[in-house]
């Protein structure tokens, strides 16, 4: 007997449109708030023109973030002259920092949610539906979800849920695809640096526990992932809050490293990334990682912010130049060509000429593949907003001229410096651009483009390098 699906009800498909700005936690973040929605029918859509719901998830980790998602709100709000079901939602950094007063600045809000509250986006949806009015989540995670399980039952349940919502993966975000997986292992920070928002926007640290971090790896895994980047704003004090309420006992490398080699155990993983860091919690264990685990790659994201100890001691980074270079040492003691990056901030209040020299001088030393450099920008609620000696935009921009072209020319001498050699790289996506054209990443994590007829995607292969510029190599499969 064949059956028919004609007399089938047909459930009328919601279309979402998802942007998202800031730190690559809110694209999983923007990911998992796909996954949900997909639950409850909705597609993506590239454009807000065709969407019944607008996703904003918000960064405010510059004043420039708060100010692009006001005038983003400000276009959006004419779509609603002509579909009047759309509804808009604002989520992520700028939602929970600026809280409800936010409604009255946008009244074009339908929902506002932090970061802390996604878990809770279908009930949002269906009160803005059911009320007419806006719909409002905001503040940290609290014992819930993924952070506290007691028993070994519950752990056994909670894993099990975990492997289950990495098995309905989401249409790539921002140019990722399923080769290449984020799992957020830890929310907030406790460290409270003087120029950052994130402890106001993301709450104290929680660590999601190994056994959920496994199973979310495990099931990216099973459906042809093969390289994972962990994702805290520390990953360096992973656990540490774990070992402290009594839920994990480390041995004596730390739960991090405990972490990290039980995810280098599975056969099918290539390759573990990590993002981001604070260099001072930062390891020698973790740089002996590096040299055991071919898995770890010869890549590492190790943020410095300023190479004055004058100004690192204003914004309360605990670790002097001097301390960070050791860390970079232990790193290329135990991986001789190890790649680093950093995230730089130029025109911190009082920063004097000879205190951005030192910063040009520590870029020199390092040898960066590559750096992030931000102008500094005040932030509502942290210690440097009330500090004097306020460093003029004029004098930032020169700096960050500086800094970049210095870091440009380094960065085009090491990429040169390839040329010729054969390097293994893990192919990630094709071109959108150019046909027959794959781009993979190296152990180094540079850029790698590749000219084939077969799909290379997910394959990991030899290439021997024939050109380079300052953001790609480029080469030929041996
Ligand atoms: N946890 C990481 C940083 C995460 S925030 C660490 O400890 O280094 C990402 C980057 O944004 C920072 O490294 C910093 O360079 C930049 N940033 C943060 N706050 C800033 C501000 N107020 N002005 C300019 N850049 C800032
Ligand atoms: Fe911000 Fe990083 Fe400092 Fe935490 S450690 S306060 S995320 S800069
Ligand atoms: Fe921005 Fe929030 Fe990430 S402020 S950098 S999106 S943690």
């Amino acid at each position: 007997m064949t059956t028919t699906l004609i007399d089938e009800p047909v459930l009328a498909t919601r279309k979402v449109h998802i942007e998202t700005w800031g730190c690559q936690m809110n694209v999983a973040d923007s990911e998992k708030m796909l996954g949900l929605l997909q639950g409850q029918n909705y597609q993506l859509v590239d454009t807000p023109e065709q969407a019944d719901l607008i996703v904003l998830n918000t960064c405010h980790i510059r004043e420039k973030s708060t100010h692009k998602i006001m005038s983003r709100l400000g276009v959006l709000k004419e779509l609603k002259l002509t579909n009047r079901g759309l509804k808009i939602a604002v989520t992520g950094c700028v939602a929970q920092a600026e809280g409800e007063k936010l409604l009255k600045r946008a009244p074009t809000i339908d929902l506002l949610m932090g970061p802390g509250k996604i878990d809770e986006l279908p009930r949002l949806l269906e009160e803005v539906k059911e009320t007419h009015r806006p719909a409002v989540a905001l503040g940290f995670i609290s014992g819930r979800g993924d952070h506290t399980h007691e028993t070994p039952e519950e752990i056994a349940k909670s894993q099990a849920a975990a492997f289950e919502e990495c098995q309905h993966p989401v249409p790539s975000l921002v140019g990722r695809n399923e080769i290449s997986r984020f799992v957020t292992i830890q929310q907030g920070c406790n460290n409270f640096c003087t120029f950052c928002v994130v402890p106001f926007t993301r709450g104290k640290e929680i660590s999601v526990k190994p056994p959920i971090v496994m199973a979310k790896v495990r099931s990216f895994l099973q459906q042809g992932a093969k390289e994972i980047t962990l994702l805290g704003q520390n990953v360096n004090s992973y656990g540490l809050d774990l070992v402290e309420n009594g839920r994990l006992t480390p041995t004596a490398d730390g739960p991090f490293v405990d972490l990290l080699r039980e995810l280098c155990t599975i056969p099918e993983l290539a390759r573990v990334r990590l993002i981001t860091s604070n260099p001072h919690d930062f390891t020698f264990p973790l740089a002996q990682l590096f040299a055991s685990e071919p898995k770890m790659g010869k890549y590492f994201h190790l943020p410095v912010q300023s190479g004055s100890d004058v100004i690192l001691e204003k914004m309360k980074r605990k670790v002097t130049a001097a301390d960070y270079l050791r860390r970079v040492q232990w790193l290329r003691d135990a991986v001789p060509d190890m790649a680093l990056s950093t995230d730089l901030i130029v025109g911190f209040p009082g920063e004097s000429d000879a205190d951005f020299d030192a910063t040009l001088s520590l870029v020199e030393q390092v040898r960066y593949h590559f750096l992030y450099a931000f102008g500094y920008s005040p932030r509502k609620h942290t210690a440097a907003v009330r500090f004097k000696d306020v460093v003029p935009e004029a004098v930032k921009t020169k700096r960050l001229a500086a800094l970049n072209a210095l870091q440009d020319q380094i960065t085009v001498e090491i990429n040169e410096a390839t040329i010729g050699k054969t390097h293994k790289v893990l192919f990630l996506y094709p071109s959108k651009k150019k046909p027959d054209c794959f781009y993979g990443r190296n152990a180094q994590f540079q850029l790698v483009q590749v000219e084939s007829k077969a799909s290379l995607v997910g394959q990991e292969l030899d290439v021997c390098i024939t050109e380079a510029n300052k953001t790609a190599l480029v080469g030929t499969l041996v």
